[in-house]
């Protein structure tokens, strides 16, 4: 039974940092010509109305891109392909002026990747691989699978090209997900060593969440730890920041990050009560 729907969510604080180092790996992935994969395992439906009666419930976007786009000047020249497709999914909107659309995983790798790039989306819930499907349906380098990506992604790796982004980012509603986000990536790194894999997870007052990036540094492939910790936990189930653990990643992303974690702190973070990790391992 699938409860969560990330309408409610989308361009919060955690779906700014997710998005912008998925955005900062494709960048660099685009400097070979080279085609490669985008495998997201749990791809949501793409985009999001933020008009919603869902996105309006807890209008989480106030505190993540809406004040982002409100101190975009201060950020760094390489968050401009992050923003190139926040801006395009908006254009259409008030003549080119405010916010009233997200884009999702799956629209920031359809914008940002090349012709010979392709794209595999999974999506579990019923209504929301429909909108995905639809959402996609014009688009040639991209196949929607409705199915669970935990299971599909073994069938893709090695992909034909030997190089793949795979983007792993359950909602951990089920305490299983975190368990099986460490299964499928050590069954992901037998099958494909070299592949460079993203997994997104929530900084919450509980233990397997505790666990999970000591977990993920253990499985012996370089990686790079990076969160946002946007307040100090509070009570038993409040999100208090995210994380993103990337494993093979590319070798500019820490300096990129070390410059950026400061200003998303102070940009999305509760003053005094806000803080960033950035720890590399194995490289
Ligand atoms: C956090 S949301 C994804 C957000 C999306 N990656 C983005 O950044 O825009 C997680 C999604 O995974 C879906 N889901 C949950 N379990 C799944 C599974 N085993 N396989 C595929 N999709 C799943 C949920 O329905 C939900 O839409």
């Amino acid at each position: 039974m699938l409860s969560y729907r990330h309408a409610f969510h989308a361009g919060n604080h955690a779906d700014v940092l997710k998005h912008i180092v998925l955005s900062l790996v494709i960048d660099y992935l685009k400097q070979k010509e080279k085609p490669f994969w985008y495998i997201d395992t749990h791809a949501g439906t793409g985009a999001y109305a933020l008009d919603s009666l869902e996105a309006k419930k807890n209008t989480e976007y106030e505190s993540g891109i809406a004040r982002l786009l409100e101190r975009r000047s201060a950020l760094p020249e390489f968050t401009q392909s992050y923003f190139s497709v926040v801006d395009a999914i908006n254009a259409d909107e008030l003549n080119g002026e405010g916010l009233k659309s997200y884009p999702g995983s799956p629209a920031f790798a359809a914008q940002l990747l090349r012709e010979q790039d392709r794209l595999r989306l999974f999506e579990m819930h019923p209504q929301d691989s429909e909108i995905l499907r639809s959402n996609f349906q014009r688009e040639r380098r991209t196949v929607v699978a409705a199915s669970d990506g935990f299971v599909g992604l073994k069938a893709l790796l090695p992909p034909p090209s030997r190089r793949a982004l795979v983007l792993i980012d359950p909602p951990y509603e089920l305490k299983e997900d975190y368990a099986r986000v460490v299964s499928v990536l050590e069954d992901a790194l037998r099958r494909f060593a070299t592949g460079t894999y993203m997994v997104w997870y929530p900084l919450l007052p509980r233990a397997e969440a505790a666990r999970l990036p000591q977990q993920l540094a253990a499985l012996a492939a370089p990686s790079l730890r990076i969160e946002l910790r946007v307040n100090e936990p509070q009570g038993e189930f409040g999100m208090y920041g995210s994380g993103m653990f990337v494993i093979n990643p590319p070798w500019l992303l820490r300096d990129q990050m070390k410059l950026l974690l400061p200003l998303l702190r102070e940009i999305m973070g509760a003053p005094g009560r806000s803080d960033f990790v950035l720890e590399a391992t194995g490289s």
